[in-house]
């Protein structure tokens, strides 16, 4: 039997310096789509799949994450003293059981790699999943729980993987396909950021992983990779012709790229219409603003 999947890595000691001035003070992480922080989206796609425990990597001035998975009393009283029983339950749904969340600092911006390593003490010898909330995927079964599915077939280690145009995979880890059995594929190398006449295909890696320990030791060898730093996808790379193997899985699902303004911007309207208190609102100014566009053309 292969072992399940119970632990989930978030690395999010990033700057977001693609968000300043705003990530001055607040984490990138805690931005909201619509009304719910980015790393809510997460939680929750991990939750579905069947995560217990959440470690989050973390850095200087990531405090309010913190605070934002902490109960709340004050404010859970006084949405009780007034009956605001539906905003309660919004609150609830995001409480976390004591003890399921663990922080680890990453003290130097060495890389992704390198901020997986440093929860290694907490994974030990299991598979474990890694997020990152700034690939926001909206799918009907969320994409983490897909993979885990796709992985009790294949075992291994597992990378999420789309489609982009191809001069756009030097922005990615890229997977050099072995074998397409459609949904699933056999990984034979990948590249972090290739350039572009060196990617081996455009099946681009998506910010969900579900990994084996190896990965970690290889972490303990890993060299800097592409643009300096310790890449999660060189040490997966290393994984290839092993007894683990690697494999990429198309999600079914849209992909957000949050980590970029637009994309951002994209996944605030694309959630936003999909809410029912919102989507009348919303969907009207949309036709007006478009409908200006055309008129003034
Ligand atoms: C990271 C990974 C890359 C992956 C990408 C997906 O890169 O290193 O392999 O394709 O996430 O979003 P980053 O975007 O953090 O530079």
């Amino acid at each position: 039997m292969r072992k399940k999947v119970t632990k989930a890595i978030f690395p999010v000691a990033g700057l977001g310096t693609r968000f300043l001035p705003a990530t001055k003070s607040v984490p990138k992480e805690i931005m909201t789509l619509v009304d719910r922080p980015l790393v809510q989206y997460a939680i929750d796609e991990a939750r579905a799949a069947g995560i217990k425990e959440f470690i989050f990597v973390t850095s200087r001035g990531k405090s309010a994450l913190e605070d934002y998975f902490d109960h709340s009393p004050i404010l859970e009283n006084e949405l009780r003293r007034k009956g605001k029983k539906d905003l309660l339950d919004v609150l609830k749904s995001t409480n976390m059981d004591s003890g399921a969340i663990a922080y680890i600092r990453q003290h130097k911006a060495l890389g992704l790699g390198h901020a997986v390593w440093c929860a290694r003490r907490l994974i030990g010898n299991e598979p474990f999943a890694v997020i990152l909330p700034d690939d926001v995927i909206a799918a009907e079964t969320p994409c983490l729980q897909q993979m885990v599915e796709a992985y009790a077939e294949t075992g291994g280690n597992m990378v999420a993987a789309m489609e982009v145009p191809p001069e756009r995979a030097s922005a990615y880890g890229v997977l050099d396909v072995k074998e397409d059995m459609g949904s699933i594929v056999s990984v034979n190398g990948m590249v972090e950021k290739p350039k572009k006449e060196e990617a081996p295909s455009n099946l681009a890696v998506i910010g969900r992983y579900i990994l084996a320990p190896s990965v970690l030791n290889n972490l303990n060898k890993m060299k800097t990779g592409a643009g300096g730093e310790i890449q999660l996808t060189d040490a997966i790379a290393a994984d290839i012709g092993s007894e683990s193997g690697v494999y990429g899985y198309r999600f079914r699902g849209q992909r957000f790229d949050c980590g970029s303004k637009s994309g951002f911007l994209q996944a605030t309207v694309a959630f936003a219409l999909a809410r029912d208190d919102l989507r009348d609102d919303l969907s009207a100014y949309l036709r007006d603003i478009v409908q200006m566009d055309k008129a003034a053309e």
